[in-house]
């Protein structure tokens, strides 16, 4: 059953629908009574959830079981006691959009459903072509034209979606995505889709599942939204379920440029989107989150916040996992560190506390913000001699 976060009314779930008809969010209602209670920290993946998970259908790749690293130069570097980081970077097409992709793409199937679309600032777009492929149905992905990371548009050609550039941003990709969807008779994977989001509540599960314990924080980046507003909905299943007795803080960033969920929790409480929003991290370029509503009532009920990080910030926390722990992020993911590290310098945070940040992409899908900041030295000869010379 889906239900809106708005105004409660009912839907069945083998209807094709993303909205209520007060044009609410919706999500899907899970029931909890019988679910078998299968944390016992082994065999970590995705599908090992599945008595959470509404579908039948399977279209996987093998999502999940991402490792979650327990960071101890970063830890004694920041003086904190316990920080951890959920590498998503490592799903199969790289980032944690896989996991609502297994689901959403198994529900198309459910539904029969042969057409798929999305907007996307890239990662949606390739991991929807990905799942498509291995469907055997036609994925359709809208992205900004000129604001994509080169890696995610190599992934999403390659798999054989239809790439279409718009031009505009994010925002303006969805919108023509919306229509499309409710006239051309595709089904939309886009987070506002409550499907996507039981895919990616999975990332709840496997933290509790891999480290034993409830973190008191969770920290990870925000574009459209959906992310938070999924693991909260996961920790909360977990609570229902009765297999744990408390709840993290969800602690959202953004990067300043679009920001709007951040602006707003920090000034008059009231929603306003970014009309042109503009960062390094394209991945969160978005001025309009879809799911604003379901992530704010994520911070306010877990008792979390909402902060923005400078394009600078996040370039330096990218350097920095990479160069401190061995994890190469991609810049969106990298806001998630810039953000504790801000939040820490502000005085917010206490150390004592264990948080978690979620890395929600691999680095590889943009090189180009590396090599493109970084000069090659000359060539030298191929002698020893050279080789000396240099160092
Ligand atoms: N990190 C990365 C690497 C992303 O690709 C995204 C979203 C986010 C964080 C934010 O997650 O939207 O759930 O708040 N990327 C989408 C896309 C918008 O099209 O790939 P969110």
């Amino acid at each position: 059953m889906l239900r809106c976060i708005e105004c409660g009314r009912e839907y069945p779930e083998d209807e094709v629908r993303y909205r209520c008809e007060c044009g609410g969010l919706l999500e899907a209602v899970i029931e909890l009574d019988n679910v078998e209670n299968v944390f016992d920290g082994r065999n970590v993946s995705l599908w090992k959830y599945r008595g959470f998970i509404p579908v039948e259908r399977r279209v996987s790749l093998d999502e999940g079981g991402t490792p979650l690293y327990r960071l101890e130069n970063l830890q004694k570097e920041l003086g904190m006691r316990e920080l951890y980081v959920k590498n998503e970077g490592a799903n199969p097409t790289g980032s944690f959009k896989d996991r609502g992709m297994t689901v959403g793409v198994s529900k198309a199937l459910e539904l029969g459903m042969d057409k798929v679309i999305c907007a996307s600032t890239g990662n949606t777009s390739a991991s929807l072509a990905a799942y498509a492929a291995k469907a055997g149905i036609k994925a359709y992905v809208l992205v900004p034209s000129g604001k994509i990371a080169l890696g995610k548009l190599a992934q999403a050609i390659v798999y054989g979606a239809k790439v279409v550039p718009v031009r505009g941003n994010f925002d303006d990709a969805l919108s023509v995505v919306v229509k499309a969807s409710a006239e051309l008779g595709v089904y939309m994977l886009n987070s506002i889709n409550p499907f996507r989001l039981e895919g990616q509540k999975t990332i709840a599960f496997e933290i509790y599942d891999q480290l034993g314990f409830v973190p008191d924080n969770i920290v990870l980046p925000v574009g459209n939204a959906g992310n938070i507003s999924a693991i909260w909905k996961g920790f909360k299943e977990l609570h229902a379920a009765g297999f744990i007795d408390k709840l993290p803080r969800m602690i959202g960033i953004q990067a300043e440029g679009a920001s709007p969920l951040a602006r707003a929790w920090k000034g008059e409480k009231e929603f306003v989107p970014e009309k042109n929003p503009e960062t390094i991290a394209t991945a969160i370029r978005i001025g309009n989150p879809a799911n604003w509503r379901k992530a704010w009532m994520a911070a306010e009920e877990s008792g979390g916040l909402f902060e923005s990080v400078s394009d600078g910030e996040i370039l330096q926390a990218q350097r920095l996992l990479a160069s401190k722990e061995g994890i190469f992020v991609e810049p969106a993911s990298a806001s998630s560190l810039a953000g504790l590290i801000k939040l820490r310098k502000i005085g917010i945070l206490d150390s004592d506390e264990s948080y978690v940040l979620i890395t929600t992409g691999h680095g590889l899908k943009d090189p180009n913000i590396i090599v493109e900041n970084f000069e090659l030295p000359e060539p030298i000869e191929p002698t020893l001699e050279a080789f000396k010379g240099v160092l």
